[in-house]
């Protein structure tokens, strides 16, 4: 390396130095899963990834996003610990892989698609408007959390690089979840799926809809086996397949996409051509 070169080497990474310590505002670190220390930038940017993480938090009341809902569910329901779960749907290294190929919608969806969509299935409400205050936070703050992170769009699915892993067995026996539903979940969601204080409904009119990703048993069960019970997750495969069966046998609200999507006079479109 000339010694020009190496002198304009160091200027960058003086240079950069001072940047990253201008730019140390609160550490927003969220729970013990999360390692990593991450600094909120100063200023409106920083706000805005606060104010993310409320809304995902509080997704149901939140004033920015509860018009958008239609069930008893926050983001956090499955996103666990605000999204930093290392298993649980975890939101790190998320943004790391968008934009990515959606099969179910047949386009290249961002991020910001990505999350709106959750809205729509998972929240049983209406899809965002694209660039609306809402999205724009919540995506701000699922960004953050990819802070460092090497990007990886990702060509087969929009999913990032700690999603929830399939089982390898795939059936599960309604008649063998039921009891363990009651011994092991009914206590937080109710004999009747319904929910208490202690825990957010399983299924009925307050759940996710058929639309949503646990509504494949697979799916639940996987995240059911790293998720729940809360706070000491330790099914088997199988008991996490038979309890998402029994579960997912019950009725939930039917997904129809045209009474999900916003109406026309609102900015943005449905980046997608899912008919269902
Ligand atoms: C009923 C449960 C549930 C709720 C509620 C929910 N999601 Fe999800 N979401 C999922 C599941 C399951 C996945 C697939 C994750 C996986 O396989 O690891 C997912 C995937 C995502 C992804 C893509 C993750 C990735 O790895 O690329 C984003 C972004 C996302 N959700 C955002 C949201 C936002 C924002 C909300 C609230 C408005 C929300 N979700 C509400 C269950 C839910
Ligand atoms: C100690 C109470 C508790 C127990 C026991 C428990 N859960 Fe949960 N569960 C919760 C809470 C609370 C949430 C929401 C997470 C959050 O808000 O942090 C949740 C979320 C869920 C969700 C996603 C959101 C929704 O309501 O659809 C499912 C599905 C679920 N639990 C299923 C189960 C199953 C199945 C079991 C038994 C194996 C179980 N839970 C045991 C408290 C509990």
């Amino acid at each position: 390396m000339s010694t020009r070169s190496f002198v304009s080497l160091t200027l960058v990474i003086l240079l950069n130095t001072c940047v990253s310590a201008q730019a140390i505002g609160d550490d927003l670190s969220t729970s013990e899963s999360e390692h990593v220390s991450r600094q909120l930038p100063l200023g409106e940017l920083g706000r805005v990834i606060e104010l993310g993480r409320e809304i995902v938090e509080n997704t149901k009341d939140h004033p920015l996003s509860k018009a958008y809902v239609g069930n008893s569910l926050n983001c956090t329901s499955c996103h666990l610990d605000a999204g930093t779960h290392p298993e649980a749907a975890s939101f790190l290294g998320v943004a790391a892989a968008y934009p990515a190929w959606s099969p179910r919608e047949q386009r290249v969806i961002t991020l910001q698609d990505r999350a709106l969509n959750c809205f729509m299935r998972s929240e049983n409400g209406i899809r965002p408007p694209v660039g609306s205050e809402v999205a724009i936070a919540i995506t701000a703050y699922i960004t953050w959390l990819s802070t460092d992170q090497p990007i990886r769009m990702n060509p087969d699915k929009p999913l990032g690089p700690n999603h929830v892993r399939p089982l390898k067995d795939s059936v599960g026996d309604i008649d063998r979840g039921k009891p363990l539903y009651e011994d092991y979940c009914a206590s937080c969601h109710g004999d009747d799926g319904l929910g208490s204080d202690d825990g957010p409904p399983v299924w009925g009119d307050k759940s996710y809809n058929d639309g949503a990703g646990l509504i494949r048993v697979p799916k639940l069960a996987s995240w059911l086996k790293v998720a729940m019970p809360l706070d000491n997750a330790s099914l088997s495969p199988q008991e996490a397949l038979d309890i998402a069966a029994y579960i997912n046998s019950h009725d939930r609200p039917k997904f129809n996409l045209q009474e999900h999507l916003p109406t026309d006079n609102q900015a943005g479109v449905f980046n997608g051509e899912a008919k269902e």
